[in-house]
């Protein structure tokens, strides 16, 4: 089923515009996504703290606190500041398994001017879930979350 990302992301900058707290923003952030992508098992912040990124809000099942940078799809994606699609995670050198269930995965980072705040991570329990439409949809979705964040004080979650 495909999703309709240009509506996703009409909801979410509504759900964003009139609160400037980014733990609220971050937690109703995965709740939307999580609600409105199908077939996933896992979708959840990891904020880079000390080149480290800690696990923020998420919907799954409790899942690994620390990945450091370059470690796992997570850390990968985080280190290159690019996207990275896993269509197989049992291929994935490296993969952190926090849901047996997992069998693909898309990663993002979540970026300010260039700069790498964190990352969204979301788990399918199918193989080759995330295509490059997903991508896209997906990049715009964080776009919106990014620059909600910008317009409130204080720093990210
Ligand atoms: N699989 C990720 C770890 C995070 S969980 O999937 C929630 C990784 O390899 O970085």
């Amino acid at each position: 089923m495909s999703v309709d990302y240009q509506s996703l992301n009409s909801q979410l900058a509504a759900l964003l515009a009139n609160e400037q707290d980014a733990l609220a923003n971050s937690a109703n952030f995965v709740a939307l996504l999580y609600a409105g992508i199908p077939d996933i098992n896992w979708l959840g912040i990891y904020v880079l703290r000390d080149q480290e990124l800690v696990l923020g809000p998420f919907q799954g099942l409790a899942a690994c606190v620390r990945i450091p940078l370059g470690q796992g799809a997570c850390g990968t994606a985080a280190q290159r500041n690019e996207t990275l699609r896993v269509d197989n995670v049992n291929e994935f050198a490296g993969h952190i398994v926090c849901d047996p269930a997992s069998k693909s995965e898309i990663v993002v980072p979540l970026s300010i001017h260039g700069e790498l705040i964190g990352v969204l991570d979301i788990d399918s329990p199918k193989p080759s879930r995330f295509s490059a439409c997903d991508q896209l949809g997906v990049e715009l979705l964080c776009k919106t979350f990014v620059q909600n964040l910008q317009k409130g004080p204080g720093n990210f979650i």
